[in-house]
């Protein structure tokens, strides 16, 4: 049994030897937390894009997008509070130089106690047999029950201390649960303190008339300020949302976990003006749109979560996260946040031009209380890959490894593979390549023997292989095989696109929702 640290380990070198992450600037070392798609990671990322896209999008009458620039007016980033808030609460370990995000060495203390009751469960599983109650045991068993009370109230005291800003307790509570540096096993530590997570750069070409710019860390900001452009130019009426998705940039102290945590990531969110009074009700329905979103792509119900808010950030009134089980734990997936006026109501203060909406039912102008659905596209970039990663026994003794990516996201949908090199096979393969790619991304390859080929395709994710054999010169026939199942069926050449059609089509996975 591979432990979820070795499968982690593995989930990053796959992506790389299959073209799908690499380290930025490798050949100088790498740039840490910064990376770059490869020829099946960029198109995988396309693909997760634009299934966001369309079910948000295209799929909902008052739903436009927007491209707004990454740079912004310095002023934005004093109004959203991001110059004087936007901070981590940071601590260092003297004696490994270590630095690291004080909230995050707390939770993953009660991560162990999650662990821990896991760990419990599976004990009873297996002892109890068919008449394990789980709901029951969590409930009542005396370790069990320990363990969670542990967690929650520490989160507690944790959510406390940070809205409060209370560092000096935060440190406390690193100090009462023997928190040690995860490297070194020290718990020789500095005080907390809070650290700004903006990166500033400079418009304009003279020392002295140059600009202090940000460079964005979320793309929200853009939808605030182009709110009565596109209300207006649209003609919209409330309630409307305005989506976008585009690079976020953030000088993530503590960058661990691969494409997890980024210097440079993009976002996909969206921005719901709703009347004010009414956001409670949107935001419970965008809770459940947003989840059925996930599991629309069959990653598994048990490995999504609510986590609700202790400590609400400065603009909200409600918060929750959409979590995943990644092969580190389950961690924040996607944000989803009741803003209240806040944010147009902060742009109005700074700007000076008012930014109200005229409700013509109501006869009257109010600024409009907004609901943000907020995911990160590399974050779900890796919940796709690491729950498709499968190491799987075959019947013959032997193993394989596949990616079971949901085939509407798979970077290539069919590979056409000639069986040999010669009789006139390649060509018609080529023929079937030329035909196929007008609607799929298709891939043709014939190097190596047959069974070769196919474990390549299987570990690059890709659903169909379709082989062109001596048979196909008879009968116009070719075998279409299936990543998953393995399964081999001869089919006509003319049959191809509406098989791998049916599979592969946005609208067969978003009708799941
Ligand atoms: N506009 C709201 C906002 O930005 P957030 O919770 O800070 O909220 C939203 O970020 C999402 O962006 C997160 O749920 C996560 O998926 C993604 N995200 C945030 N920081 C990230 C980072 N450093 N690297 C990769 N993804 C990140």
């Amino acid at each position: 049994m591979v432990n979820q640290e070795d499968k982690f380990k593995k989930v990053i070198s796959h992506a790389k030897e299959y073209g799908y992450v690499f380290q930025s600037s490798e050949i100088y070392d790498g740039l840490s937390a910064v990376y770059d798609y490869g020829q099946n990671g960029v198109e995988l990322k396309n693909n997760i894009r634009d299934y966001w896209w369309k079910a948000m999008v295209q799929m909902h009458e008052n739903i436009v997008g927007l491209d707004a620039a990454i740079f912004m007016h310095p002023t934005t980033w004093k109004a959203s509070g991001h110059v004087d808030a936007f901070s981590d609460p940071l601590i260092d370990n003297k004696d490994s130089k270590k630095r690291y995000k004080a909230d995050v060495l707390i939770e993953d203390y009660v991560a162990k106690l999650e662990a821990k009751i896991e760990k419990e469960v599976k004990k009873a599983t297996k002892r109890f047999g068919d008449a394990f109650n789980k709901e029951e045991f969590i409930s009542t068993n005396p370790r069990v029950v320990g363990y969670k009370q542990k967690g929650e109230a520490i989160l507690k005291r944790l959510g406390k201390s940070l809205e409060n800003e209370d560092l000096a307790d935060v440190k406390a509570l690193i100090e009462e649960l023997e928190i040690t540096d995860p490297l070194t096993g020290s718990r020789n530590w500095t005080d907390v303190k809070q650290f700004n997570l903006m990166f500033g750069t400079k418009l304009g070409a003279s020392a002295e008339t140059a600009m202090d710019l940000y460079l964005r860390p979320e793309t929200a900001q853009g939808i605030f300020v182009n709110f009565l452009n596109v209300q207006k130019s649209g003609r919209l009426k409330i309630p409307f949302g305005i989506a976008q998705t585009g690079k976020a940039f953030r000088n993530e102290i503590v960058a661990r976990q691969f494409i997890f945590r980024m210097r440079e990531f993009e976002q996909m969110e969206m921005q719901f003006f709703v009347k004010p009074g009414t956001q409670t009700e949107w935001y419970e329905k965008w809770k459940k749109t947003r989840l059925k979103w996930h599991l629309s792509l069959g990653l598994g119900a048990e490995n999504y979560r609510f986590h609700d808010h202790e400590k609400l950030a400065h603009y909200a009134d409600a918060a929750t996260d959409i979590e995943f089980k990644f092969p580190f734990g389950f961690k924040e997936l996607e944000g989803i946040h009741s803003r209240t006026d806040f944010d147009l109501s902060q742009h109005e203060k700074f700007s000076g031009k008012k930014l109200q909406y005229f409700d013509h039912e109501e006869n009257k102008s109010y600024v409009p209380y907004v609901v943000e659905t907020s995911i990160g596209l590399d974050r779900m970039f890796l919940a796709v890959l690491s729950n498709s990663l499968q190491e799987e026994e075959l019947e013959n003794g032997t193993s394989r490894t596949v990616l079971k990516l949901p085939a509407v996201l798979a970077p290539t949908k069919a590979a056409i593979l000639p069986l040999v090199k010669k009789d006139g096979l390649p060509e018609i393969a080529h023929k079937i390549f030329e035909d196929l790619k007008w609607d799929f991304n298709v891939a043709y390859d014939e190097k190596d023997a047959i069974g070769r080929r196919y474990r390549r395709q299987d570990a690059a994710g890709t659903p169909f292989c379709i082989t062109v054999d001596h048979d196909t010169l008879e009968d116009n026939t070719v075998t279409i095989r299936h990543r998953d199942t393995m399964e081999q069926k001869r089919v006509k050449i003319e049959a191809l696109r509406e098989i791998i059609k049916k599979e592969v089509d946005v609208k067969t996975w978003l009708l799941k929702m």
